[in-house]
């Protein structure tokens, strides 16, 4: 949308009118949906008092403003602020962007008691993005970053009483439970935990338990067997307590401290399905990375995987990464308005406008076999084989069946000579791992629903619907999976293939 446009709508927006002088920390903008929520406040909200990025250094930039100027503001997420209003977005950058050098995962962000307070004292919100998406992560680590690190949160919300926050979580701490998922706290599927009278559950003796356990595994384990002992750890966990992985259980977790840290208090918790390519903002396909589908779809494309756990009726949860970015707008703009309420609303699809995970696959075999030669970062060839989801027990029959013979094959070869591994048998290897990983997502046997989302953006009338859209009724699925998300993955999260070529390698030779 052109400034022109933003400016006509102001008066009517309440967004804007709500936003407007707002002061904002924002978590996780070095990521995926961060920084759409980065750009869509600088181009849509050009009266936002202020955006404070929360941003921890690394080895190339060890300050905040040095790794955004270098990770962030030159992301192709920016292209259409640089081309339609470069002098704007530079100044904005200049004068409004205020970057933070800390750490998210530590008491005060790592910075003084002083410091702490000053920046408490400026914000009037904090939307929390950071975390790790890392389905197997290391119990420990998933349980700083998405659990432990909200104590810190509520430490910044416990310096300034207007403080809003907003926590970016995910539809899937629903875990284990069937049926349809509404907007409200989510009851474990496996083990009990107990459940205070305010709704949200009693989490300190379950963490103080894991602790324990990872102190245990510490103890008795180093280097890379310790590593893995705690992805096993996180994993055992989260099934006992009713989730399939790690990250879900951890993230489910990071909402009940919130919740009971911050009672009474300004609390917005948004919950996204599988967040994929954006459907027009900034750019249709802007994504970032390679994301949950995307990575069977690449192996996919590269003839790794065929044949995967699924089930073809389920539905598959996905949301464009704009419609994110718009319902975080929304509901801070909510918050703002109307503090000292909890709310939860979810981000998704399929509620409303499901589409099953056959569709799902047939849509993008459909663009593979007519126009995979458009996408020349993703295929490289057309796919000679269909992809088939089957259900899990025939899975795994089929794979333990061909693997026995294949692995015997590969050590007869080597045997005899070939030093190379069997490439069916690394294909069966990445399937398993891929399986492994995602196989929960592709057998869906739930419904995430968002009315109180979609009650919300009624709520905020016409002007915010057209500018912070939310509703996936709007997504044509033939159209995004095949023009929009393949166009997307193929031109922004990959990069050209690199062809080696004897001919070319013996010139640059020779010019050398
Ligand atoms: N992607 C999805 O499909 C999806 C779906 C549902 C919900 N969500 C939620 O959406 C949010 C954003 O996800 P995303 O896809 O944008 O993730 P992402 O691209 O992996 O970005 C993660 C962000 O978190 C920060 N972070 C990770 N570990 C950290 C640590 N130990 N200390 C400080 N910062 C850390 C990263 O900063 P560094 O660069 O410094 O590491 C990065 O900015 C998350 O809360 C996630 O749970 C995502």
């Amino acid at each position: 949308m052109a400034m022109q446009q933003v400016k006509q709508h102001e008066s009517s927006s309440k967004v804007l009118g709500q936003l407007r002088g707002k002061r904002v920390l924002i978590t996780g903008t070095t990521g995926f949906l961060g920084k759409v929520v980065l750009e869509k406040l600088i181009r849509t909200v050009p009266d936002i008092g202020g955006i404070y990025l929360l941003i921890r250094g690394n080895k190339r930039h060890p300050d905040a403003r040095g790794r955004f100027l270098n990770e962030i503001a030159t992301s192709s997420v920016f292209d259409r602020l640089r081309e339609t209003d470069p002098e704007g977005f530079e100044t904005f950058i200049e004068h409004r962007v205020h970057c933070i050098t800390g750490e998210v995962t530590e008491p005060r962000f790592g910075m003084t008691e002083d410091a702490c307070a000053r920046l408490a004292s400026e914000l009037d919100a904090v939307i929390n993005s950071a975390a790790s998406v890392n389905f197997r992560e290391e119990l420990d680590k998933a349980l700083t970053i998405n659990t432990l690190c909200l104590e810190n949160i509520a430490g910044l919300a416990g310096l300034n009483s207007r403080l809003a926050v907003l926590q970016v979580s995910t539809c899937y701490v629903n875990g284990m439970n069937s049926g349809q998922v509404s907007e409200s706290v989510i009851k474990p599927a496996g083990q009990a935990i107990p459940r205070s009278s305010k709704g949200y559950y009693e989490i300190e003796e379950l963490v103080r338990l894991l602790q324990d356990k990872i102190a245990d595994v510490r103890a008795r384990y180093s280097g890379k067997t310790l590593e893995k002992k705690l992805i096993d750890l996180g994993i055992q966990e989260a099934n006992r307590y009713g989730w399939s992985d790690t990250y879900t259980f951890t993230k489910w977790l990071g909402e009940q401290l919130l919740m009971k840290a911050l009672n009474g208090r300004s609390l917005t918790i948004v919950r996204p399905s599988i967040i994929e390519s954006a459907l027009e903002e900034p750019a249709p396909g802007w994504i970032e990375g390679v994301k949950v589908a995307d990575a069977i779809i690449l192996a996919y494309a590269r003839e790794k995987v065929s044949l995967f756990p699924g089930k073809r009726s389920g539905i598959i949860d996905v949301i464009p990464v704009d419609l994110v970015a718009n319902a975080i707008i929304l509901s801070l703009a909510e918050a703002l308005g109307e503090p000292g309420r909890r709310r939860i609303y979810q981000c998704c699809s399929g509620g409303s406008n499901p589409v099953s995970l056959g569709q799902f696959i047939d849509h993008l075999m459909a663009e593979a076999k007519a126009n995979y030669a458009a996408y020349d970062h993703l295929f490289y060839r057309q796919p000679s084989k269909p992809f088939v989801a089957v259900n899990r027990a025939l899975f795994d029959l089929v794979v333990s069946g061909v693997r026995l013979p294949l692995s015997v094959t590969d050590k007869v070869l080597k045997l005899l000579g070939h030093s190379r591994d069997l490439k069916v048998l690394k294909n069966l290897d990445t399937t398993q791992s891929l399986a492994t990983i995602f196989g929960f997502y592709t057998a869906p046997d739930y419904i995430f629903c968002n009315d109180e989302l979609q009650a919300l953006s009624a709520r905020m009338g016409t002007v915010d619907k057209v500018l912070f859209p939310v509703d996936a009724r709007q997504i044509d699925w033939e159209v995004y999976l095949r023009k929009i998300h393949l166009a997307g993955l193929n031109r922004y999260a990959l990069k050209e293939r690199k062809v080696f070529s004897l001919r070319a390698s013996r010139s640059r030779q020779k010019a050398a």
